[in-house]
């Protein structure tokens, strides 16, 4: 079919600092896996999705709301917030709902970032930091991660200067599955300057094993400018309806608010949202089939003497070696999609999602043949 525009360059002028983004290309979905090498079943173990699938409860939830469909949703989520701030033992104003956390990224980039602002980041992390930033015409500063990809609060002081606005911590970390310790966070926390804004990602909080893990609330409560990033797209299974939230001192959700759409968060997410959170049995099963999972891979990886990032998240990295960009590929025509980690500077690194036992044996099985 023709593309109407084919031909034509746009006159009008995008804003400049567009020039350094690229449309988001996501991972292939399903489908189109299906539809390009005629497959019945694929396995994606990419996206660190719950492979479980979404929470029963939400499930109903969402049938249960459907005949209400033609009203606008709440706008503040007040009920979601309501089970929020019950479960965490904060007030509801302490929260904002959004439209997965993704949306958060960009409402806090664009209600604290001017141009000429830095963010550091960790390096490698989730790239959403980096899109914000470059939306607000902000300059990213990347920290690697020291030995083993274990954060290092000395080297991201370091790199504070006059301009820094925000610090994103991602822990544990995309897609290393590292985590940044309660001592170092705190460390960090009393040595940075109070005009500096931390963002904790803890989108994967819930497969943290290690004791000494924290997710940023109790330095919340204690009044540092921090805000803790959540998201009910993973242990609840409910990326597809797209809820996340923000948790922070009321200064910041007062500020983040002014950016905020009326109507951000849809209906059925609210209701599904706040129906797994409840969920617990789905939780326990998630977090028990995921814990199981990694041990699983880990033992797939030692077999084939790949060596692999000790995660404390739903995903492993390991280094599959300098044929990775090759057996990616042959995974594909296999129906096995997995996150190749070419783009976070590792060419020979492959990311894998913990699927169930069965899709975790189908991929170790597969890449056992192909090395
Ligand atoms: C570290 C991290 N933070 C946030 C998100 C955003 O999650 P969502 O927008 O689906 O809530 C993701 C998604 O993969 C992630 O990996």
């Amino acid at each position: 079919m023709t593309q109407i525009g084919e031909n034509t360059t746009l006159q009008v002028k995008a804003r400049q600092a567009l020039d350094n983004i690229k449309p988001y290309t996501p991972g292939k979905p399903i489908w189109e896996v299906q539809q390009e090498y005629g497959l019945d079943r694929v396995v994606k173990l990419a996206s660190n999705e719950n492979s479980l699938g979404p929470s029963p409860k939400a499930l109903q939830a969402i049938q249960e709301r459907l005949g209400e469909l033609h009203r606008y949703p709440d706008g503040l989520s007040a009920k979601l917030t309501h089970a929020l701030a019950e479960e965490f033992g904060l007030a509801s104003e302490n929260f904002l709902v959004t439209n997965g956390g993704d949306e958060l990224i960009v409402l806090i980039s664009q209600a604290f970032l001017e141009q000429g602002d830095e963010i550091i980041v960790p390096d490698p992390t989730f790239s959403e930091y980096a899109f914000g930033a470059n939306l607000m015409a902000s300059t990213i500063v990347k920290v690697p991660l020291a030995e083993g990809f274990q954060y290092a609060a000395d080297d991201l002081l370091a790199a504070v200067t006059e301009k820094t606005k925000i610090v994103y911590l991602c822990s544990p970390n995309n897609p290393t599955g590292t985590y940044l310790p309660e001592a170092e966070l705190r460390k960090f926390l009393d040595r940075l300057p109070e005009r500096v804004l931390v963002v904790i990602d803890v989108a994967y909080r819930h497969y943290v094993t290690a004791e000494d893990y924290c997710d940023g609330l109790e330095f919340i409560r204690e009044g540092y400018p921090v805000i803790a990033l959540h998201t009910f797209s993973k242990i609840y299974g409910l990326a597809g309806i797209r809820v996340g939230f923000g948790v922070a001192p009321l200064a910041v959700v007062n500020t983040l608010l002014k950016v905020k759409e009326p109507f951000n968060v849809n209906a059925l997410a609210e209701a599904a949202a706040t129906a797994a959170l409840h969920d617990h049995a789905h939780i326990d099963a998630s977090r028990r089939m995921n814990e199981e999972g990694r041990e699983q891979l880990y033992q797939g990886f030692r077999k084939l003497s790949m060596s692999y990032t000790e995660s404390m998240s739903n995903f492993v990295l390991v280094e599959i070696g300098e044929k990775a960009e090759r057996i990616y590929q042959q995974l594909l025509e296999r129906g096995i999609i997995v996150r190749y980690a070419k783009s976070w500077g590792f060419p020979n690194h492959f990311r894998i999602s913990v699927g169930t036992r069965e899709e975790n044996e189908i991929f170790l099985r597969a890449l056992e043949e192909l090395v």
